[in-house]
């Protein structure tokens, strides 16, 4: 094999337009999810404090946030959702057929029919004590039952006319008793995206905020995720997660957060013949942002190379606040 100074790898990155022929592309937006917040009420744009460029908008204001997202061509966009009624111990309004996520899917499918609309599932923005499940009286978590409550958020998305639904309770048997209660309500079309290899991290921290879906410290419950959501001290848990939600049969599978877990998106990728998603998570996003901020590093570039690392992971779909901005970041695609 040749070597210096016959080889010279340095040619291949001498001009622009050499790299450019060897670099591999950015996906193309329709690669992209967009996550964003709905909220009860009317004429509601705030900015999300820890979150700066992303909003939490009314429902009325949905599809006004949403047409720029679709006219820079990216695919999907998940909703996330709050409620003004009482939140109470099972999340009983996250099943509200006239909630504010329900009433959403409604008006984007209604003014962007090839709109792909993901909704998250899950019950932490309408429990009294922010987890992801029912507590029992003495304050253990419910899983059973809140694989029921699920199941009825998920049909209640379906049947608003969501494209995906997105559980992300990290509850044991979530994905089967979603499918099932699909099939029997007559959602067969509808995906089932599993949050299937989710680590319980401090990354989403902003997150929380935007959601007011803090988890309480409650008598038998800490104040975190971590007795549902996966360590990131074990992978192979955390891999057997995304094996387990494909047996249940879920359609998509994914890995969250992204930037801190590039090893999980490979394995996950390397172990399935299904999709994988990866979730460059609310703390990822902010942590770039005060970067840039402090005058520490150009937005652009950190999020150029953030992204370009997820693709290369082997993501086949980027659910990234970024997505609100890909034109800017990443040029036009036709
Ligand atoms: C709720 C949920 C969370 C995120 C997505 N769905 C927060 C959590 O698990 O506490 C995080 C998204 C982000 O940080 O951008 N189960
Ligand atoms: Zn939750």
């Amino acid at each position: 094999m040749n070597t210096f100074p016959d080889l010279r790898l340095r040619r291949m990155r001498r001009t622009a337009g050499i790299r450019a022929m060897f670099d591999l592309e950015i996906p193309g937006p329709a690669k992209w999810c967009w996550p964003t917040f709905v909220v009860p009420g009317t004429g509601l744009r705030e900015e999300i404090a820890s979150m700066p460029g992303q909003f939490r908008w009314s429902v009325d204001r949905i599809v006004e946030a949403v047409e720029p997202v679709v006219r820079q061509g990216v695919g999907s966009v998940l909703l996330f959702g709050q409620t003004d009624r009482p939140k109470d111990n099972g999340g009983s309004a996250a099943w509200d057929d006239h909630g504010a996520v329900q009433e959403a899917v409604r008006r984007l499918k209604r003014a962007f029919p090839e709109l792909t609309v993901m909704t998250d599932v899950c019950l932490c923005a309408y429990t009294h004590h922010g987890h992801c499940a029912p507590l029992r009286p003495d304050g253990a978590l419910d899983n059973d039952a809140a694989c029921e409550c699920l199941a009825k958020v998920a049909v209640s998305h379906a049947a608003a006319g969501a494209d995906v639904v997105a559980p992300s309770a990290m509850m044991d048997g979530q994905i089967a008793a979603i499918r099932a209660a699909l099939a029997e309500n007559g959602f067969d079309d509808t995906l089932l995206m599993a949050y299937s290899t989710k680590f319980a991290s401090a990354c989403y921290g902003p997150f929380r905020d935007a959601e007011g879906s803090a988890p309480q410290a409650v008598p038998g419950a800490p104040a975190d995720r971590k007795g549902y959501q996966a360590s990131y001290a074990n992978p192979r848990n955390g891999l057997l997660e995304s094996v387990l939600d494909e047996r249940e049969g879920a359609d998509l599978l994914m890995v969250k957060p992204a930037l801190f877990y590039l090893d999980m998106i490979q394995s996950v990728r390397a172990q399935t013949l299904l999709p994988v998603a990866a979730y460059n998570v609310s703390g990822e996003y902010s942590m770039l942002i005060a970067t840039a901020r402090q005058g520490w590093g150009d937005l652009g570039d950190l999020v150029r190379e953030s992204s370009a690392a997820i693709a290369r992971a082997g993501a086949d779909l980027i659910i990234s606040y970024w997505a609100s901005r890909y034109a800017e970041f990443f040029g036009a695609r036709a």
